[in-house]
């Protein structure tokens, strides 16, 4: 069982995501808990505030450590074990499928989304928290980094997707080489033609071409991620 809080100023925008299809069986059956709470529940004055400008001037806002430090500790208090922190910034390291697969086996993790232009420092460093990015692109909050940390995490816990699915994963997983090309039915699709070999049923001359064109596509998209045969 892995249990997320998400602390975040909009906490409606990651329910409709978390009640659909595997996410939401995963709920259903045990295996995961998903924790929504708004941090303006958390602020302590007139206006709700959960940003201030920043020192030494310049443009946007920045969130204050109070409200944060606040809800961290109130759900902190309640946990019978402590949760590993992370927040979701630009700034941070990027997220892989390895850091998926770490984040699967811990019990707890707190996701804290960013907004503007980003956290007091004193959140990160008193916090002793992890600040992860989705990706060199700048969205407007973590909320979308929020759900697609959970959906990768999600899928990694044991009993989640159909033992089919998770054989797969193992040996197709990001960190080593791309998936091959996959075709269904029909066989001639206006004239563009499954190749012969996916239709002869030679397990051994399929599971070749299979490797050859994961090979090839990797060397040419993502050589970065090629390491050795
Ligand atoms: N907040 C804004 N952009 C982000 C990104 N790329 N990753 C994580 N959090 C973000």
């Amino acid at each position: 069982m892995l249990r997320f809080d998400v602390i975040t100023i909009f906490p409606d925008l990651l329910g409709p995501y978390l009640a659909e299809s595997i996410l939401a069986r995963a709920q259903e059956k045990g295996l995961l808990e998903v924790h929504v709470h708004d941090l303006r529940d958390y602020t302590t004055d007139r206006h709700k505030s959960v940003d201030d400008r920043p020192y030494g001037g310049g443009p946007g806002m920045v969130m204050m450590p109070g409200p944060i430090f606040t809800a961290v500790e109130d759900i902190e208090a309640k946990a019978d074990v402590k949760p590993r922190i992370v927040l979701l910034t630009p700034q941070g390291r990027t997220f892989t499928q390895s850091l998926a697969a770490e984040f699967s086996n811990q019990p707890r993790l707190m996701l804290v989304c960013g907004r503007y232009e980003g956290f007091d420092e004193r959140v990160r460093t008193g916090l002793a928290a992890d600040e992860i990015s989705i990706g060199d692109y700048v969205l407007t909050g973590g909320e979308l980094p929020a759900a697609v940390i959970i959906a990768a995490t999600a899928r990694l816990l044991p009993g989640v997707l159909g033992h089919e699915d998770s054989a797969r994963d193992d040996s197709f997983s990001l960190d080593g080489r791309l998936d091959h090309p996959q075709y269904t039915r029909p066989a001639d699709f206006r004239g563009m033609k499954v190749p012969q070999v996916l239709l002869s049923g030679h397990h051994q001359a399929i599971e070749d071409w299979r490797r050859q064109h994961r090979l090839a596509r990797t060397r040419e998209r993502r050589p970065d991620i090629l390491c050795r045969d």
